[in-house]
């Protein structure tokens, strides 16, 4: 089978190694790509984001399946237009996409399908800020309507901080603050039959302790030996399948990755948010567990077959993943620096997966805010740490910041157990 992978991540960088490894793939293509994807497909410049671009490279390539990393093709309609040439497409349509694209849809259809969330207003004007604000009382979550590449969630005391940030926002949406543990949790879409993945926790803050601003993720791990009993099996019942349904009554069915993030609250499991695309980094730290072949379940689900794929298989060893930042991410990241050691970091036990990089006279320079993402693998998470840090340790870019404390609350706790 042939496939053309779309993007540039660090996610894309492990769905490229997943994909690349299953047997039933002959040739592997990415676009745009990057240089640790380059290593294992033939990468091919392009602009991701214009739809017709994507279906050409598709149709002159004569793939068999496209997968569509990002979420930025997918709102502007990259799958309708491979699908529109005939070609099978890994990725949800753009009227589905709007399930990511916009919070205001999402909890439309969440009340459609009888799906549990933070109630919610959107607002436009600052009279309805200001009462939004009031009616929910401090910790404050004020979230950009659209896409804001995970900067656009304010969570704060300082009633202030939460004004400015919905002021700053066309329409915003404020929200109940959810109390309890967050997880994500992925389901596999062919339009009808949904696949659940394990579960993997996400760190969005960009400083140890959860403190600082929001950004795209800062590290994951996987599995989440608390999580409670039943937790993937409930949220297909409550949250993945009446979600799935409601898109196909609607005429627009999904086809794809749901991203659920859900906070497991006292009074049962809310939804945060959906993404229509595999999460970043929780894809670095699931992928490298899966033993599932992955290109051979994303062809059932893009051709409408998940009904009778076999039960996803997962490997014993947990993993923890670790983003390596650029000195200023996510403000206003410095890039163009030199990076190095990144051939001593790779060890059985590690993964590097390359994110905001490029590469220049054969040395590597950064590109972008989150750099890239060191997996480790081991019989515990304390030892999956150990190998995540170890990898991490070897990179050197200058200026550069990650979170020190990935997992390690659930690595003691796991001890004490
Ligand atoms: P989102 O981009 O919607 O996932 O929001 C980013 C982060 O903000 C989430 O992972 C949560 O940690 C936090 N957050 C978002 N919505 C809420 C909420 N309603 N209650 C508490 N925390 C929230
Ligand atoms: N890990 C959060 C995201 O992918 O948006």
């Amino acid at each position: 089978m042939k496939i053309l992978l779309i993007g540039s991540g660090a996610r894309e960088h492990a769905l490229a190694q997943s994909l690349a490894a299953d047997p039933i793939t002959t040739e592997l293509h990415a676009s745009p790509g990057n240089p640790g994807i380059a290593k294992i497909a033939t990468c091919h410049p392009l602009d991701i984001n214009n739809p017709l671009s994507v279906a050409t490279l598709a149709r002159t390539l004569e793939v068999d399946l496209v997968v569509i990393g990002p979420e930025g093709p997918l709102v502007t309609g990259a799958a309708d237009a491979v699908r529109g040439v005939g070609i099978a497409c890994f990725g949800p349509s753009e009227a589905a996409a709007q399930l990511e694209g916009s919070k205001t849809f999402a909890k439309t259809v969440m009340a459609d399908a009888g799906v549990l969330t933070a109630r919610a207003f959107t607002c436009t004007e600052q009279s309805e800020i200001e009462a939004a604000l009031d009616k929910f009382g401090a910790p404050y979550v004020v979230k950009d309507d659209g896409l804001a590449a995970g900067k656009g969630v304010v969570v704060t005391e300082d009633r202030e901080i939460a004004l400015a940030h919905a002021l700053s926002c066309e329409k915003v949406v404020i929200e109940e603050y959810l109390s309890g543990p967050e997880i994500s949790l992925f389901g596999i879409s062919d339009g009808k039959t949904v696949i659940a993945m394990q579960p993997a926790q996400d760190f969005k803050r960009a400083f140890d302790s959860d403190s600082g601003p929001n950004t795209g993720g800062m590290g994951a791990y996987s599995p989440l030996y608390w999580a409670p009993d039943g937790i993937v099996e409930q949220t297909l019942k409550e949250v993945l399948n009446p979600t799935i349904q409601e898109m196909a009554a609607r005429n627009t069915p999904f086809i794809g990755l749901l991203y659920a993030g859900l906070a497991l609250t006292d009074n049962g499991i809310r939804v945060i948010e959906f993404n229509a695309r595999f999460g970043d980094p929780e894809t670095q730290v699931l992928l490298p567990r899966l033993k599932t072949p992955l290109a051979q379940l994303l062809f059932a689900a893009a051709t409408g077959k998940l009904a009778d794929f076999p039960t996803l298989e997962w490997d014993e060893k947990v993993a923890v993943g670790v983003v390596l930042a650029s000195e200023g991410y996510p403000e206003e990241p410095i890039i163009d620096r030199e990076i190095t050691g990144v051939e001593k970091a790779l060890h059985k036990d590690a993964r590097l997966f390359i994110a905001g990089a490029r590469e220049e006279n054969g040395s590597l320079k950064s590109s972008g805010g989150r750099v890239l993402t060191c997996t480790g693998l081991g019989s515990d998470l304390t030892e999956a740490r150990d190998h995540a840090y170890l990898a991490l340790s070897k990179i050197l870019l200058e200026g550069s910041h990650h979170r020190k404390d990935i997992a390690l609350n659930a690595s003691i706790a796991e001890k004490g157990e």
